[in-house]
């Protein structure tokens, strides 16, 4: 065992140091690292815990005797939530709930929880947060209680944790992490010592009682999960809850997920009777359009398994700075600055003077390259103020060139679009051959060409 001595631990992400540093060589965090004892382990404690745990009884197995079956998963009640989880709930499993304060995290677990009681199971819901009055209420406008569904408002890790091996529920909810302690860890509810003790005490439990633990997290507005990185380390599923506040739909998306692809998302829509799912997105990523705008554009974009069509908005304006402004917002900003670039270069768009605004609807993430040529064509619409046709629909990724390059799952993007009453789509070479009925499928195979339909009407 090592000396003890002081070493310092950055509050943000967990790097240790031996001497304290103005600003995290991991994080980059300034001013964040706390002096603390370098505590010798104390065995006692740990051994039980590893007992307990049962996911390192310590002795080895030969590999092709260990059970490769499928865990058998149960319903969250929510087709939207089992989707992102991978294909339902594992027992026994840690999973983190992030977001932002007030977006709807004790709501979906709490129906979440509902529907789960409902279904026969038993579920207990630690609240740090609010009473159990509160949560009762809340649950009353929410839906209907089953017996199998317990609260207790409590901040103490240790009673959770002994009321959770009491119950034995298959689920427990854990609203918020940076309210719960353990009396017999240093520091205060929510400081890197709590917030990594509790979760490692939660998932002890998980373990060995075959719970299926979800824990709340809330997170800055930097978008980190509040405090800890080391939490997204520890637990096996990462849930991220978006949206923006004065709209009302929300978007679960896995960032880390043990049983599952990260790709899924879950959408839902918050309303007075909480969250409602909402099985086809499309809906309200293009529900608020005005047809005819110039600078609207709709594309196809996949997320995971779906298929479904996002309004993109941009603004050209002449700028008043030296270097002229480039805002994405639910878009990479690098790929909107590479697609100015080329519009310029390939298309001659005189955007050097001008400040490009670029927007998904909705608080929607657009990452995929597919969305490049609805980008650019938006761009372009915007700034030549000529309107695409109404009912069309853009995918295609573009290359440094301005070429438009073939993407992945054509077929699916052209029928969402065909399913909602699209009339056209204008796609990349090769996509035109799927021949779905109804829709006319226009190739382009740069970006000047496709900059030709917007003067099509
Ligand atoms: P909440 O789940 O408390 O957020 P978090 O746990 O992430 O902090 O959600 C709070 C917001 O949701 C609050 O602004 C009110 C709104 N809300 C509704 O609009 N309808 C509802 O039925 C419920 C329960 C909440
Ligand atoms: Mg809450």
């Amino acid at each position: 065992m090592k000396t003890a001595g002081t070493a310092y631990r950055c509050g943000d992400c967990g790097y240790v140091s031996l001497q304290w540093l103005g600003r995290c060589p991991e994080c980059g965090e300034w001013n964040s690292f706390i002096a603390e004892a370098a505590t010798p382990v104390k065995s006692g404690k740990s051994k039980a815990k590893a007992a307990r745990s049962g996911i390192s009884s310590g002795l080895p197995q030969p590999l092709n005797v260990v059970s490769a079956a499928e865990t058998p998963r149960f319903t969250s009640g929510y087709e939207e939530l089992d989707r992102v989880l991978g294909g339902g709930i594992v027992p026994g499993s840690l999973v983190l709930l992030g977001g932002e304060p007030g977006i709807g995290k004790s709501t979906l677990l709490l129906q979440l929880a509902l529907r789960v009681a409902d279904a026969g199971e038993t579920v207990l819901i630690a609240s740090g947060e609010e009473s159990e009055k509160q949560v009762r209420m809340r649950a009353d406008r929410l839906g209907q209680a089953a017996d199998g569904l317990y609260v207790a408002a409590e901040t103490n890790i240790e009673r959770i944790i002994q009321s959770a091996e009491t119950l034995t529920p298959s689920v427990l909810v854990v609203d918020s992490i940076q309210t719960m302690s353990d009396p017999e860890t240093s520091g205060g509810a929510g400081s890197l010592n709590q917030v990594k003790e509790c979760t490692h005490r939660l998932l002890t439990a998980a373990k060995s009682g075959g719970t299926a633990v979800f824990i709340v997290g809330h997170v800055t507005k930097e978008g980190a999960i509040a405090g800890p990185r080391v939490l997204e380390h520890m637990v096996d599923t990462v849930l991220y809850f978006e949206g923006e506040r004065h709209q009302s739909h929300r978007i679960v998306r896995a960032v880390k997920n043990r049983f599952g692809s990260t790709d899924e998302i879950g959408v839902f829509d918050m309303g007075d009777s909480g969250l409602r799912e909402v099985a086809n997105p499309s809906e309200i990523f293009i529900a608020d359009r005005r047809r005819g705008t110039p600078g609207s554009v709709v594309v196809a974009s996949i997320e995971g398994t779906r298929s479904f069509l996002v309004e993109l908005q941009a603004l050209a304006a002449p700028t008043s700075l030296a270097y002229p402004r480039r805002v994405a917002a639910g878009l990479d900003y690098q790929r909107l600055a590479l697609l100015t670039a080329v519009l310029e270069r390939r298309a001659g768009l005189k955007l050097g003077t001008q400040d490009v605004y670029v927007s998904a609807a909705g608080g929607l993430k657009i990452v995929e390259p597919a969305a490049d040529l609805g980008i650019a064509l938006a761009i372009a619409s915007a700034f030549k103020g000529k309107p695409l046709t109404a009912e069309t629909v853009v995918f295609g990724e573009i290359g440094l060139s301005g070429e438009v390059r073939f993407v992945s799952h054509a077929e699916r993007r052209i029928k969402e679009a065909a399913r909602l009453g699209f009339k056209t789509a204008i796609v990349p070479p090769g996509a035109a051959k799927t021949g779905i009925k109804g829709i006319d499928i226009i190739e382009v195979t740069n970006v000047r060409d496709a900059l030709n339909r917007l003067s099509a009407n």
